[in-house]
């Protein structure tokens, strides 16, 4: 596709008439489809008590992650977005691809309420460079109003 950017993507796949569910999927689809250098992407979502997976691409994953577990959980716990040059130096990651060797988890808030995280993974340590982080901030901004 010719020079879209990913917001421009997403405006032509998610939709207020469709299922939270259908718009998470197509949004994991267009991040990997468009941010270069990723094997895995998706959502771990709350249900109150911990995380649980949801739409994603990539390999299989950990189902459930506890709050204050791993970068997801740490993540959640904090409210704050994670960014790990080397997932290899975190401690308490879990590891779901062995490709993986960085990795960025960003909240999702609504109304002060935690929905859940967006997980990133890359093959290639410090993939997630400032650049990198706006764009992904900028596309989960534009996710709220169809969540
Ligand atoms: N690495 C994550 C677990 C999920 S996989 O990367 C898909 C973590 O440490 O929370």
């Amino acid at each position: 596709m010719a020079q879209i950017s990913v917001n421009e993507y997403l405006g032509l796949y998610l939709d207020k008439n469709y299922q939270t569910l259908t718009n998470q999927a197509n949004f994991v689809a267009i991040i990997k489809e468009m941010v270069p250098n990723l094997n895995w992407v998706g959502f771990y979502l709350y249900d109150g008590k911990e995380l649980y997976l949801g739409p994603f691409q990539g390999k299989a994953a950990v189902q459930t992650i506890p709050m204050g577990e791993g970068v997801c959980g740490t993540s959640a716990e904090k409210r704050q977005t994670l960014v790990v040059d080397d997932v290899h130096a975190f401690a308490g990651h879990i590891a779901c691809d062995d490709a993986s060797n960085s990795e960025i988890v960003i909240p999702i808030i609504k109304n002060n309420n935690l929905i859940g995280v967006l997980d990133i993974d890359s093959p290639i340590k410090n993939r997630f460079d400032q650049e990198t982080v706006k764009i992904l901030e900028k596309a989960v901004d534009f996710l709220f109003d169809f969540l």
